[in-house]
């Protein structure tokens, strides 16, 4: 038995029991990333964008919500067929109030190349505990290389940000980290600058920028070899159709779940499975996971697929390098998987995890240990020995939508009953999970 408690303050869900077996069709919502960017260039562009298959998601509406604040038109976001009417040429209008970007890091980050690049127009951002503490210093500095005139708490490290929009220059920005917002920061802001602003990272992050960028009719070099983006400035935007794949982050609940479950069997419709995204599915092959790829085709420029999991008997692995980037959201689903896998899972290489919507090593390591996991954390990484039973505790998500959903995955194949607190983190990106939780544990 699954159930939500909604309390006003806090919702709590209650599984009661280890599930016997999952089975089922699932529908997965729309990518988030994918969501924003839609949304995003739909707002700067000429014309009408026909967006299908948005998340609806509390993080695509803290960007409806911003960019509406600076004069797009966005149609209701109750249905997955939203129309986004552009403010054309690019030129956002001067938002009366402070831009809030909720709960979210790439409504954050994003934006802030497009208002950075806005000359003598002033904006101030915001967002909730989460968001305000997390370093956004990561892309001021390369914008204030650029020119950008930004000021923030703790020396401009962390929100709320007062930003003076500028006539950027080009740069040529070296990142230190594998970030697909930082580059697509930088890239925004490129858009908006006159010559050409190139990014460079360590490892091949996520494109679904520089692709929707191409769509929408702006001109980008890539080097794969050297993991570089090159986009030429003054682009004018036109609106597009855009339809949105399935969210592979989401998918990652159920391959986990269809596989760590006894006698499961889940057919996830719809995936988007870029190779920037697929990570995942490589980690859970070499942990002998039964998965198959089938139906595969394109939408819109993203490569989509229907994926099916069965349950079998999983054994550990490593993960670190360059596919750390390519699973970076999967990695709590990951330790879950990895204390149902016979051996010990090491996972390195993956700090950046301590700065998402909560320090994920830490708060994973603290909650699956309360569950009798034989979990260890590190500066950049978990332990974990997996094949022993876990138990049913009383857990927290931090309010991370990622967390709440990994630990009733966890919860749903634990001995005795699993108390999630603070469950409606997620809705941020997933606001039908507990529904198919219910529907496929029958
Ligand atoms: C995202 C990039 C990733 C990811 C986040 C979404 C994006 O963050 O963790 O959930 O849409 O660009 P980083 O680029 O900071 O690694």
């Amino acid at each position: 038995m699954i159930k939500l408690i909604k309390n006003p303050q806090s919702h709590q869900l209650v599984i009661e029991k280890k599930a016997n077996s999952l089975q089922g069709k699932i529908s997965i919502p729309g990518d988030k990333s994918i969501s924003h960017r839609a949304l995003m260039l739909g707002a700067m562009a000429s014309g009408e964008t026909t967006i299908e298959g948005l998340l609806l998601g509390e993080d695509p509406r803290s960007t409806a919500h911003c960019f509406e604040a600076m004069g797009a038109k966005i149609s209701d976001l109750n249905t997955e067929k939203v129309i986004v009417t552009g403010i054309g040429q690019g030129r956002l209008q001067e938002p009366s109030s402070i831009l809030d970007a909720g709960n979210s890091g790439t409504t954050m980050r994003l934006m802030l190349g497009l208002l950075a690049s806005q000359p003598d127009k002033f904006f101030t951002v915001t967002g909730d505990d989460s968001l305000r503490s997390r370093p956004m210093s990561r892309v001021i500095q390369p914008l204030q290389q650029m020119g950008a005139i930004i000021y923030g708490r703790n020396s401009n490290k962390n929100a709320p940000l007062a930003v003076m929009g500028q006539n950027l220059k080009p740069i040529h920005y070296h990142s230190p980290i594998a970030s697909a917002q930082v580059k697509s920061c930088i890239l925004l802001a490129g858009l908006m600058t006159e010559g050409k602003t190139t990014v460079t990272e360590p490892a091949l992050s996520r494109d679904h920028s520089e692709r929707m960028l191409r769509a929408f009719g702006a001109t980008l070099e890539i080097d794969v070899d050297t993991h570089s983006v090159t986009i030429e400035g003054g682009a004018k935007l036109q609106g597009q159709t855009v339809i949105v794949p399935g969210d592979i982050s989401s998918a990652a609940f159920w391959l986990v779940a269809g596989a760590i479950t006894p006698h499961s069997e889940l057919i996830i419709e719809n995936v988007g499975i870029n190779p920037t995204r697929t990570g995942i599915l490589e980690a859970l092959q070499m942990m002998d996971a039964d998965i198959t790829i089938f139906n595969q085709r394109e939408a819109a420029g993203e490569p989509v697929a229907d994926l099916r999991v069965k349950s079998s008997k999983l054994k550990a692995c490593t993960l670190e390098g360059s596919i750390i980037p390519r699973l970076i959201d999967e990695i709590p689903i990951l330790a879950v998987a990895a204390c149902f896998a016979q051996g010990t899972t090491i996972i390195k290489d993956a700090e950046e995890l301590r700065v998402k919507e909560s320090d994920r090593l830490k708060v994973m390591a603290l909650e699956l240990g309360k569950m009798g996991a034989k979990i260890s954390e590190f500066a950049d990484g978990l332990e974990i020995i997996g094949g022993d039973l876990l138990n049913g505790a009383d857990l927290d998500s931090f309010t991370d939508h990622r967390i709440a959903m990994s630990l009733a995955i966890a919860g749903l194949n634990a001995q005795g009953k699993t108390i999630i607190n603070r469950a409606e983190a997620a809705s941020i990106s997933y606001p039908s999970f507990v529904d198919t939780l219910i529907k496929i544990s029958q």
